[in-house]
């Protein structure tokens, strides 16, 4: 697919995986919109790779269509990128044998699966209202799960129910939208050196990355932004989720 002169729309800019993606993106030529409710570092991002930003909550369906009508301003909205959420750790029942928290659950539910629902079904209306490339060709939508839809550790309850969700609709979603020409892919990291792990001690960092298979070391975030700009490019890509993580199958903890 041709990216020069399309726009993006970016969930979770501001940081890590998402803001990596806002600047691959905008490299190609593809004019950004960064959404994040953390809205001095969406206009930080912004203002570096010169694109624009909506700050919003993924989880409030009015944010989501705000943005996704500001990415679609301009020029044909053709790449769709989640990347807000966020981890929770918490077993099925705590040490001292209570259940897990409803509330916690349900905001990982609601962030991690609603906030990608909310993204992917309003851009996706769009995206379909434009006019296709070569090929039939309208777009791509490309969610982020974890290895952890896979290979959930111990205390991942939450987050791997969360991300087991964002798997299960990249198929259903892929050939739901096939009759309007937008692909639907979906990766799963494993460990990456953002600020979500940044709230680690280096020592335990360093563990980290010689978990790893090969080369031993977190992913470095320019890595998950490369990985979309290849399946926006690349249009036999579909339906598919890519486990984007140096081979690395995570243990019991
Ligand atoms: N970093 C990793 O190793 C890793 C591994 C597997 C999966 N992931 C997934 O990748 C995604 C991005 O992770 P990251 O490491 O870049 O995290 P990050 O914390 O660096 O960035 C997440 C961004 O999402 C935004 N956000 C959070 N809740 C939001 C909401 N309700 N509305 C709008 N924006 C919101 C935050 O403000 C932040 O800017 C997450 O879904 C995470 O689960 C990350």
């Amino acid at each position: 697919m041709e990216l020069q002169g399309s726009s993006a729309l970016i969930t979770g800019g501001a940081s890590g995986l998402g803001a990596a993606t806002a600047r691959a993106l905008s490299a190609e030529g593809v004019r950004v919109t960064v959404f994040d409710r953390n809205e001095e570092g969406a206009k930080a991002v912004a203002e570096e790779i010169g694109g624009n930003f909506v700050a919003g909550d993924v989880t409030e369906p009015e944010d989501c269509q705000r943005a996704v009508d500001q990415a679609a301003e301009g020029a044909p909205l053709r790449v769709t990128v989640n990347c807000a959420g966020t981890g929770w750790v918490g077993r099925v029942i705590n040490r001292d044998g209570s259940p897990h928290d409803l509330g916690a659950f349900d905001f990982i539910q609601k962030l991690n699966v609603i906030g990608t629902f909310n993204v992917m079904t309003r851009a996706a209306s769009a995206m379909a209202r434009t006019d296709p490339g070569e090929d039939g060709e309208r777009g791509v939508i490309v969610n982020t799960a974890s290895v952890a839809a896979f290979d959930g550790q111990i205390g991942q309850l939450a987050y791997s129910a969360s991300k087991g969700a964002v798997v299960g609709m990249t198929l259903p979603a892929a050939r739901d939208l096939s009759v309007v020409g937008i692909r639907v892919l979906a990766i799963a990291p494993g460990l990456f050196d953002t600020p979500l792990l940044a709230m680690l001690p280096q020592e335990q960092r360093d563990a980290l990355g010689q978990s790893v298979l090969f080369p031993k070391k977190l992913g470095d975030p320019a890595q998950y932004g490369r990985l979309v700009v290849d399946i926006s490019r690349n249009s036999y890509l579909n339906g598919e989720v890519i486990r984007l993580d140096g081979g690395i199958r995570m243990p019991p903890k």
